[in-house]
């Protein structure tokens, strides 16, 4: 089992993290599964919560799988890295207009975090091009380089039997065994036109995407597996995953377009076929 002295967290600020109800959702995992696979995993705040020791995790953003491998493979180079960078306006602007594809996978890991700590709200956007951008954040002192959370990422990630994808969602549930545990946080249904944010990188998430997830949902259930999956409280999604366990609890949403709304309270729901 990995220990450590260091518990490790989600190493970016991540639109739609779930650390605040990570323990809510704890409290809703099965006892017993096999494997854990995770095909949205953004900042894993779950993930780094349950600590599995078998896990499939995938994302559809490149710079954020990129930089768990660099984590898992080379955290001594990347800390390196990342001791050079420096909270200025000028200077984030160069960064930011690097082209990620020609860097090696440590200095686009490291401007990957980068961007993360000192942009604006710390989330990740991308236009239509697949560019980063999000203007500076004007931040007093951001935790570019938090040391000892890279070590303990990098040690469990090592300390665990783990295979980590970059691709669509649609193909690692392909990989998903009777008893695994599928956990999936879609970009959210928004519950208004322009409420929600739910655009994470030049690939967007219709409502054409949540009906088809909510039907790979039924295949997983019918397969064996144990699924959970969390999304905004909206007549559609109740509808869609009206045959399941359906419950609603209340959240702080951390982005929001408007800043005087960013504290407002919103439903989600966790639904389960368990
Ligand atoms: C709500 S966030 C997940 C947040 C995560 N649970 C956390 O705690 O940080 C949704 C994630 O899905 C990813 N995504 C969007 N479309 C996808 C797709 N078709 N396949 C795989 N990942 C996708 C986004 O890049 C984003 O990281």
């Amino acid at each position: 089992m990995f220990s450590t002295a260091v518990k490790p967290k989600p190493f970016v600020k991540w639109a739609g993290g779930k650390r605040q109800i990570a323990h809510i959702l704890i409290e809703n995992m099965p006892t017993h599964y096999n494997k854990y696979i995770e095909p949205f995993i953004g900042g894993g705040a779950l993930f780094f919560e349950l600590l599995p020791e078998k896990a499939i995790i995938n994302d559809i953003n490149k710079e954020l799988i990129n930089a768990y491998i660099v984590i898992k493979n080379s955290p001594e180079e990347l800390i390196k890295s990342l001791k050079k960078h420096k909270n200025e306006k000028e200077y984030y602007y160069k960064i930011r207009a690097l082209d990620p594809e020609k860097l090696n996978p440590i200095e686009r890991a490291s401007r990957f975090i980068f961007l993360n700590k000192t942009c604006f709200n710390g989330l990740y956007r991308e236009n239509s091009k697949g560019q980063f951008n999000v203007p500076f954040g004007r931040y007093k002192k951001p935790k570019i380089l938090d040391e000892e959370n890279i070590k303990a990422v990098s040690n469990f990630l090592n300390s665990i039997e783990l295979q980590i994808f970059n691709t669509d969602y649609r193909e690692v549930i392909k990989l998903a065994k009777r008893g695994d545990l599928v956990y999936l946080d879609p970009p959210y249904h928004p519950s208004s036109q322009t409420a929600n944010f739910t655009k994470y990188t030049k690939y967007d998430f219709s409502e054409k995407d949540q009906i088809e997830l909510a039907e790979n949902f039924k295949q997983l259930d019918k397969k064996g597996c144990y699924v959970i999956l969390t999304n905004s409280d909206t007549p559609l999604i109740r509808e869609l995953y009206r045959n399941y366990n359906i419950t609603p609890i209340i959240t702080n949403r951390a982005i929001n377009s408007k800043a005087h709304r960013r504290k407002n309270t919103a439903t989600e729901l966790v639904i389960k076929n368990y």
